[in-house]
């Protein structure tokens, strides 16, 4: 499973990949706005800032919703960095621009991805990644890694080509359950990549090992 930052922070994503586990970004307009980026020549500038740590795909998000619209906008950012993968919302003008830029050979990330359904028609789209939201699901009381388990089937039996990409990850358990689940990437936030490194018994026996390596030197 591939592991990408959920993040705009380019404090934060540098982090991760100076852990050279990093295989990629993903943003949205939330994030951008959360690090203080508005303004398209600030924000294109600053999806350059992310390509040139990063050597993987970047999710970048349109923000208009008529095809034309999004097609425009995508144009302009894959022109970016050859890296930029176009954020597209699951809405029906979305499934459309998906589409068009598959045919011209734009990567796509179709986003606010809830059922298996809007699953399938973004594969069938041809959408490079397609992102359900698991913590935005279990928010809701249902259960997101199901989601992420049924769609990984689907595709399988289908040979659909399209990337799951578990988002919205709200901790590293589901990290683990989505490595389970079989998604192809896992987009976390970097609260949760490092959560994953913790376990008290490797602090304690950590501690052992110095204390008992002391009596040596
Ligand atoms: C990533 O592509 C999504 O935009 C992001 O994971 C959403 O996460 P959230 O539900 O924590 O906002």
């Amino acid at each position: 499973m591939k592991f990408f930052i959920d993040t705009a922070d380019l404090a934060q994503i540098q982090e991760a990949h100076d852990l050279g586990i990093l295989d990629g970004v993903t943003t949205n307009p939330s994030l951008m706005a959360k690090v203080g980026i508005k303004g398209t020549d600030a924000i294109n500038a600053h999806y350059k800032a992310i390509c040139d740590i990063v050597d993987g795909p970047v999710s970048a998000e349109v923000v208009s919703t008529t095809f034309a619209e999004m097609v425009e906008e995508g144009k302009k950012l894959a022109e970016i960095h050859p890296n930029i993968v176009v954020k597209v919302p699951m809405i029906k003008d979305g499934i459309k621009a998906i589409k068009w830029f598959t045919d011209n050979g734009i990567k796509t990330n179709c986003t606010l991805v809830f059922s298996a359904g809007q699953a399938i028609l973004a594969a069938k789209a041809g959408a490079t990644f397609v992102s359900p939201f698991i913590g935005r699901i279990d928010d809701g009381s249902w259960d997101g890694v199901q989601l992420i388990e049924q769609i990984v089937g689907i595709y399988n039996a289908q040979g659909y080509m399209t990337e799951v990409l578990a988002a919205s990850i709200r901790n590293p358990l589901h990290i683990v359950r989505c490595a389970e689940a079989g998604a192809d990437v896992c987009t976390c936030p970097l609260s949760s990549i490092l959560g994953l490194l913790k376990h008290p018994l490797t602090d304690i026996g950590l501690q052992q090992f110095l204390n008992d390596a002391k009596v040596f030197q």
